[in-house]
């Protein structure tokens, strides 16, 4: 394909080739509405909810791996490799995990068999096929003293759940590279506790092999300084880093606003610089950095279309909603 200054279209994935993976997060409706501009970016998908504890095992022991396993075999098809998303975490897990039959919660040893099999059986799945999973999600809390998020599986197995997870993840499939995953995760005072519990589970020599830094990120926020000092502190616990979830939000967090159906010039152009700061960044941080998976691939679809303003649009990609290359592709692409 052919810009009308009559220049092509690079293929992001070929010129990031010796840099790191582009990735984006797909679900089943994406793979069929953006599937060109899929094949022709990205060599990597995660699945966006469909491999989730609450999509893969709605009720405790009857699995449901259709969704998933279409998005698998689209990415054999395309040859794409694939990161499995997610394991343990809070959000989108059923209740019957924590509780009993009767309604009583788990014991400690019940919800750790439970955590257990769960891992096995979705991790057996897709051995050879996913290369490496977000074992637990955003388990660090955002604000106050405490180190820990809290939630059922703190509440009942106690810390050392998250270690669990991981050993119980490197049994299933030892070839699989293991990764925390958080959001916030440039943000001083959560980086420190994300490091700080990275640090304990690599001390304690868990099974762990990258970090994954969400990325969920806006116009401004968070500084270029602080997603550097971000990498350098993780990078320096000796595991690798991906962008997991990124996209460049063209709203504040506190901005409210409801009546745009199109980007602003100045939207656009801030986030183009923006795009092109944080790869020329990121580039930089080659070594270290493996994969850089966008939360989406194209501004038609994403979920920050209802998030966290219900019915707003936003444009947070590098492709608008026709899949045409936007500036900020652009600034991405050529360097
Ligand atoms: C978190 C999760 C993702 C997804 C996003 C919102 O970042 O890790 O799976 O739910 O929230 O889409």
């Amino acid at each position: 394909m052919i810009t009308e200054i009559g220049e092509e279209i690079p293929s992001l994935k070929e010129k990031y080739a010796h840099f790191f993976d582009i990735g984006a997060a797909v679900n089943l409706k994406t793979i069929e509405s953006q599937q060109e501009v899929l094949e022709k970016h990205f060599n990597s998908i995660t699945a966006e909810n469909d491999m989730k504890p609450a999509e893969v095992q709605p009720i405790e022991g009857q699995f449901t791996f259709e969704k998933a396993d279409h998005l698998v075999s689209f990415a054999k098809k395309n040859g794409l490799k694939m990161r499995g998303h997610t394991l343990v975490w809070h959000n989108q897990t059923p209740e019957w995990f924590f509780q009993n039959s009767n309604g009583s919660p788990a014991a400690r040893e019940q919800l750790l068999l439970r955590m257990k099999e769960h891992i096995e059986a979705v991790m057996h799945r897709y051995k050879g096929q996913i290369y490496g999973w977000d074992v637990v999600n955003e388990a660090v809390a955002d604000e106050g003293p405490d180190l820990y998020r809290k939630t059922k599986w703190l509440e009942i197995i106690g810390e050392d759940y998250i270690e669990k997870a991981f050993e119980y993840a490197h049994l299933a499939d030892p070839d699989a590279l293991l990764f925390y995953n958080d959001y916030n995760e440039s943000v001083p005072e959560k980086r420190e506790k994300v490091y700080q519990l990275v640090k304990s589970l690599v001390d304690k020599g868990t099974p762990i092999h990258g970090i994954g830094l969400q990325a969920h990120w806006n116009l401004t926020n968070p500084s270029l300084a602080d997603i550097r000092t971000a990498i350098e502190r993780y990078a320096s616990l000796g595991l690798q880093l991906q962008l997991t979830e990124l996209d460049i939000s063209v709203f504040q967090h506190d901005d409210r606003r409801t009546d745009l159906t199109e980007p602003t010039s100045a939207m656009l152009e801030q986030q183009a610089e923006r795009y092109e700061q944080l790869f020329q960044l990121i580039r930089e941080y080659r070594e270290v950095i493996s994969a850089v998976t966008f939360w989406g691939a194209a501004d038609d679809y994403t979920w920050l279309n209802d998030f966290p303003v219900k019915g707003r649009k936003n444009w947070p990609f590098l492709f608008d909603q026709n899949h045409h290359t936007k500036d900020s592709f652009w600034r991405v692409a050529r360097f």
